[in-house]
């Protein structure tokens, strides 16, 4: 405690035109902070500790898988009282306050101790008393919850046993280094070279930290070696994964959420909770649906982004979802987990005693296989994207369009259905319209485009390929040759290239 109470400030301020969704809504008597130790604090745990402790809401200072520093972006996560993103009556909200935002206050002289843990109360004028800020371990708590979701000692038996496999995970100099430290290496008995990139840093080491196989190649030809049995990557805060087995095979995420839900009772949590549905975002691959059938679990169909999840998990509907985009989860907490979906892959290793190569291979050959493929286009003119996006709907809304049939070499594809999907939220009837244009052929196989909401310059054009397999001698080719037909007439059927001025993709899963 100071002597004299602090001063506070206001200041005025000058509406914002432009920030959708724009900062939060600090307007609040704020009379107790939580902040992770040194500032750090992955958006999974945040999440968890918001849900204990109940607090009315967390902001969280991030890029997310965007490269951040003084050269990269910044970005805020504002998420709600049940410990999700904030939906959008929140962001809404938020966006028309920060256009007529006229004062905000702020208290020059308050320093707070962010490397020491514990309790801090500081002496504000008038309103603003008594102001508590508590600094907690980032990683108790969030490892707390994992410990009664997982079996510990059936893990640690896997990676530090006589048979134990050996890990690769990479933090990307994101914030999870100190999680996986602790859980992995101190906890779970996995060596310490097994967690590598675990230093936080203000630049991620000048990466990209989206775990995908272009950001992430390094650990990709790390694992090529054959040394390790696992591999994962994290982003920047922490909620998106990306699974590799021995000598790098790829997971992709559409098939990793499914291959969870296909052995789902492998972890502790749902054999006690039970598994009350499975969801996925639109344009991720129907490869969950197939678990769902031959399960009987009812499965959802949201668009693209976390926060739909969160409304049907509130409702008691949902236990497992996925997003294409390296992202998994479960209604443990309100954020898709990269750390809980590496603990869900292990404790199926650790149950099946197989590698990660033969449990998805094992799995298209139950289930058929849906290869899967995302083109990206970062950073267009967002008039081209626009201009192009328009042009497509238009032409698919075209009734002459449905039962056209498109002949690439010897493959036919027939137009089944085209729309520019829509959502109607189950629990509360909201509606989300223009969440991607979806051409769907005769058999199931899918050409999506979508314009990216996350990125910070120009817009992502996502193109996503889906088509279904199950034909035993058919599953084992490399999906860029199994979907090459596809990908020829989406390029023609968008002119994506001319458009854009790009000769191809910029990122390819
Ligand atoms: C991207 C992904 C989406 C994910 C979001 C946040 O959003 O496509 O699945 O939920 O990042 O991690 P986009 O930029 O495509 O809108
Ligand atoms: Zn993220």
């Amino acid at each position: 405690m100071t002597d004299s109470p602090l001063q506070v400030l206001t200041l005025p301020t000058a509406p914002y035109p432009d920030q959708r969704p724009g900062t939060s809504g600090l307007r609040k008597k704020v009379g107790r902070l939580v902040i992770g130790q040194n500032g750090i604090m992955s958006t999974p745990a945040v999440s968890c500790v918001i849900r204990k402790m109940k607090a009315i809401s967390g902001i969280i200072l991030t890029a997310s898988h965007n490269p951040g520093g003084p050269d990269g972006d910044f970005g805020i996560k504002f998420n709600t009282a049940k410990g999700g993103p904030a939906p959008q009556a929140v962001t809404n909200k938020i966006f028309q306050m920060s256009r007529t935002i006229e004062e905000y206050a702020i208290c020059p002289d308050l320093r707070v101790d962010l490397g020491t843990t514990g309790k801090q109360t500081f002496d504000l004028e008038n309103k603003f008393k008594p102001f508590t800020v508590e600094i907690v371990d980032p990683v108790e708590s969030y490892a707390n919850s994992l410990r009664n979701i997982f079996d510990f000692a059936f893990l640690k038996e896997l990676l530090s046993g006589d048979n134990h496999i050996q890990i690769c995970l990479d933090a990307m100099h994101g914030v999870v280094g100190p999680y996986v430290k602790k859980i992995l290496c101190e906890e779970l008995g996995s060596p310490a070279n097994s967690a590598i990139n675990c230093e936080p840093l203000e630049n991620f080491g000048g990466h990209h930290p989206d775990p995908n196989l272009t950001n992430a190649a390094d650990l990709v030809e790390t694992m090529r070696n054959g040394q390790y049995d696992f591999g994962a990557a994290f982003d920047g805060d922490g909620d998106r994964n990306m699974i590799l087995g021995k000598h790098g095979f790829f997971v992709n995420p559409s098939d990793s959420v499914a291959v969870i839900a296909a052995n789902i009772f492998c972890i502790p949590y749902f054999q006690h909770a039970g598994v009350r549905g499975f969801a996925r975002s639109m344009p991720t691959s129907a490869a969950l649906d197939m678990v769902a059938k031959v399960t009987k679990i009812q499965l959802y169909e949201t668009p693209t982004g976390w926060k739909f999840f969160g409304s049907l998990m509130d409702a008691g509907r949902l236990s497992l979802c996925g997003e294409e985009s390296f992202g998994t989860g479960s209604d443990h907490i309100r954020e898709k987990d990269g750390l809980w979906a590496v603990l869900a892959w292990l404790s199926i290793l650790a149950t099946r005693r197989q590698s990660v190569e033969d449990i998805m291979t094992e799995h298209w050959r139950t289930y058929g296989r849906n290869y899967y493929t995302r083109f990206d286009y970062e950073e267009v003119d967002l008039d081209a994207a626009v201009e192009m996006m328009l042009d497509l709907e238009l032409m698919i809304s075209d009734k002459a369009f449905i039962k056209q049939v498109f002949t690439v070499g010897e493959k036919k594809y027939q137009v089944e259905t085209a729309d520019n999907f829509e959502y109607s939220d189950p629990v509360d009837g909201t509606i989300s319209r223009n969440q991607g244009l979806r051409i769907i052929f005769k058999g199931g196989s899918r050409i999506i485009f979508r314009l990216g909401g996350t990125g910070s310059f120009g817009v992502t054009v996502h193109l996503y390929i889906d088509s279904y397999e199950k034909d035993i001698n058919k599953i084992f080719q490399d999906p860029q040759v199994a979907l090459a037909e596809l990908v020829a007439i989406a390029l023609q059927l968008s002119h994506i290239h001319e458009r854009t001025g790009r000769s191809g993709p910029t990122v390819i899963t």
